[in-house]
């Protein structure tokens, strides 16, 4: 930056928090909910999913938000949150995916939400659908390798726009859809395990997911004057390992995995990278002539999950990383969160570049944060937390996307994930905690639900007041 004064952030830029249905509401069975496949995922990814749900899974009553919203979302006001990014629950609405008819009482549920955060004035972030497709539709139609489930997936929008499409402007199609690619029972409720899922079907699945995407884009283009539909992609800035050309090539390749989802949603077609890499690996995908026609619908903006950066390399003998649902090959400059997360604020500034640079539609940061384990402490006779490790997390991620910002790029928002401490979707804990809000619910179960201020809370807070001035 030029000059001594850091810039700030702009007037209308939307600061808030980020959240999914299943890591908050609870309620898994009440109000005629269906089950979802988060149902029978009571450890996250790390074990197959069970026949059916059973007690053990935190999701059942998560953090509750199903009845404490009122709470939560005066908390959310308290820290000047513009937005609150949330998802609804497929299965709330279609509780089996393919009914005739929706269910009033979960259509209702978002309709009390609505009206709290329209009371405190905080903007609605909707993501569609966000790793909760009813279990029906995984066990009885294979997911998303079926055609059909783009119809019901039609319908359900239609049913949400309809509902809500004038109190709600910014809507997301799939979460971190380019996921579904290491997570396919997660992010595609395809119930084949990934091992031995051809990538034919994978494949199609996606394709499915892109031609759903791009039809409700139109959908909502038509039945809802001003709305903004992006996409939302999990952004990991892929790195060569070393300056070895053949690093350089892997690392090109891992990201044009990636970069495909965001080319067919801003571009309207495949690229021929990715159609080389179909053809190379025997897939011949079933697109119809009105496919193509749909995809050309493309996204208003383009959102992203952003945690950190993983490297590439053409050895054969490198082992994988851990890291949020692709691993990828460890960077040996970077520390790494409790969860082996590797830690890389630039690599923020670096893929919000590369996204504007490849697709110039505004971005959204819709997810970033520090999963880490917390102590409660007392403060002045206050329990709270002295989250420093999250402030320090978070600041340092700010001023890359300050930084974005005076490169001259577009970025709507930034909602920091798990803004009030929720299960984790890859390991279903608790204790993988994010938020700037305590909950006291632990893995066990145990706990009294009841809310607290963490110090990250009063930091956030002034950091929006001050439009990023308090990040110094
Ligand atoms: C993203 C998901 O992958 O990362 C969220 O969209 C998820 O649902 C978040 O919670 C953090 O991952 P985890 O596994 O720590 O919960």
């Amino acid at each position: 930056m030029s000059s001594t004064e850091p810039q700030l952030f702009p007037s209308d830029f939307l600061w808030g928090g980020a959240t999914a249905a299943n890591q908050i509401e609870g309620a898994y069975d009440v109000d005629g909910k269906g089950l979802s496949i988060q149902d029978v995922m009571p450890h996250g990814i790390t074990t197959p999913p069970t026949d059916g749900p059973t007690p053990e899974n935190l999701k059942n009553e998560a953090i509750d938000f199903y009845h404490r919203y009122p709470e939560d979302i005066a908390l959310f006001a308290e820290m000047g949150f513009r937005v609150f990014r949330f998802s609804i629950a497929w299965s709330r609405i279609y509780p089996n995916g393919d009914d005739a008819e929706p269910n009033e009482a979960g259509l209702a549920f978002y309709d009390r939400v609505l009206d709290e955060l329209e009371r405190h004035g905080i903007e609605p972030l909707i993501t569609i659908s966000h790793y909760e497709t009813p279990l029906h539709l995984a066990r009885e139609y294979g997911g998303w390798t079926n055609r059909k489930l783009i119809g019901f997936y039609e319908k359900y929008c239609h049913t949400l726009f309809t509902r809500y499409g004038h109190r709600v402007k910014y809507w997301l199609t799939f979460n971190e859809i380019n996921s579904i690619i290491h997570a396919p029972f997660m992010s595609g409720a395809i119930p084949t395990p990934k091992e031995q899922l051809s990538p034919t079907d994978l494949h199609q699945a996606i394709h499915h997911e892109l031609v759903a995407s791009a039809r409700v884009t139109r959908l909502a283009h038509e039945m809802i004057p001003g709305v903004q539909i992006g996409c939302m992609l999990i952004a990991i800035p892929v790195y060569p390992l070393t300056p070895d050309p053949e690093d350089v090539v892997a690392a090109m390749h891992t990201d044009r995995a990636n970069f495909a989802f965001g080319d067919v949603h801003c571009r309207g077609e495949y690229p021929g990278y990715h159609l080389r890499w179909l053809r190379d690996n025997g897939v011949e995908l079933q697109i119809t002539d009105e496919d193509r026609a749909d995809l050309r619908h493309t996204v208003d903006f383009v959102s992203l999950s952003y945690y950190m950066s993983t490297c590439a390399t053409a050895d054969p003998d490198a082992t994988a990383g851990a890291g949020n649902l692709m691993g990828g090959v460890a960077n040996p400059t970077l520390p790494a969160s409790e969860w082996g997360w590797q830690i890389d604020p630039q690599g923020l500034r670096v893929i919000l570049n590369t996204f504007w640079e490849r697709w110039g539609k505004p971005l959204f940061v819709v997810e970033n944060g520090l999963g880490a384990r917390d102590e409660v402490t007392e403060v002045d006779g206050v329990a709270t937390v002295i989250d420093d490790y999250r402030i320090d997390y978070l600041a340092a991620h700010l001023r890359q996307l300050r930084e974005t910002l005076v490169d001259g790029v577009e970025v709507l928002g930034y909602t920091s994930w798990g803004c009030i401490d929720l299960v984790s979707a890859s390991t279903a804990q608790l204790s993988k905690r994010y938020g700037f809000i305590y909950v006291d619910r632990n893995d066990d179960g145990s706990g009294t639900g009841n809310r607290l201020r963490k110090k990250s809370f009063g930091w956030y807070r002034d950091v929006i007041a001050s439009r990023g001035a308090r990040l110094g």
